[in-house]
């Protein structure tokens, strides 16, 4: 199964979790680069109102094609509840190419449901599996047994 790891990360977490699943998965990677300037104080409340907005946002244009691929992983920190604004970006222009999709993210405490729940409509398919992490569990290295699962699940499938 040919699968790619497609995912937004502000400050590293899912960036973190990403490369623990390509080292597992041995497959592609695509980090999506927001085009915004998200840094610092200011940058975090144009997030927070952007993402509650549910604006997507300018994404720096991909490498990889997803429709080359049989499993599409897609990852995003939870933002105000939903999703970052360049994970929306990314689904809405590339929803016609997944052929099937898994979804991860990471949040400081919630959202994770309403994260994955967005996903879902926005890419017009159901996940294979499903990772949620808090923020501390990646920084703390205390996800390989949940990960593993994941793998697991979406490797059965
Ligand atoms: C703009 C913004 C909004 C956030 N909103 C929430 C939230 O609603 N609930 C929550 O538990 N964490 C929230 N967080 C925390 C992030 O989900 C969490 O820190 C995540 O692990 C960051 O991932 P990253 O390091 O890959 O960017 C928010 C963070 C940012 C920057």
């Amino acid at each position: 199964m040919k699968i790619l790891i497609a995912f937004y990360s502000r400050t590293g977490t899912c960036r973190k979790l990403a490369e623990a699943m390509r080292s597992q998965l041995s497959c592609d990677m695509e980090e999506i680069v927001d085009l915004k300037d998200r840094k610092g104080a200011i940058g975090f409340f144009v997030s927070c109102k952007d993402a509650a907005l549910k604006h997507a946002t300018e994404i720096k244009p991909p490498q990889k094609q997803p429709s080359d691929y049989d499993l599409v992983i897609l990852g995003t920190p939870v933002w105000t509840g939903t999703i970052s604004c360049a994970m929306r970006a990314y689904l809405t222009q590339f929803k016609d190419m997944f052929k099937s999709v898994a979804f991860f993210c990471t949040t400081r405490d919630s959202g994770i449901q309403s994260a994955f729940d967005n996903m879902q409509v926005l890419c017009g398919k159901a996940p294979i599996g499903t990772l949620g992490l808090k923020q501390k569990e990646v920084v703390k290295n205390l996800f390989s047994e949940k990960l593993s699962a994941f793998i697991k699940d979406i490797e059965s499938k």
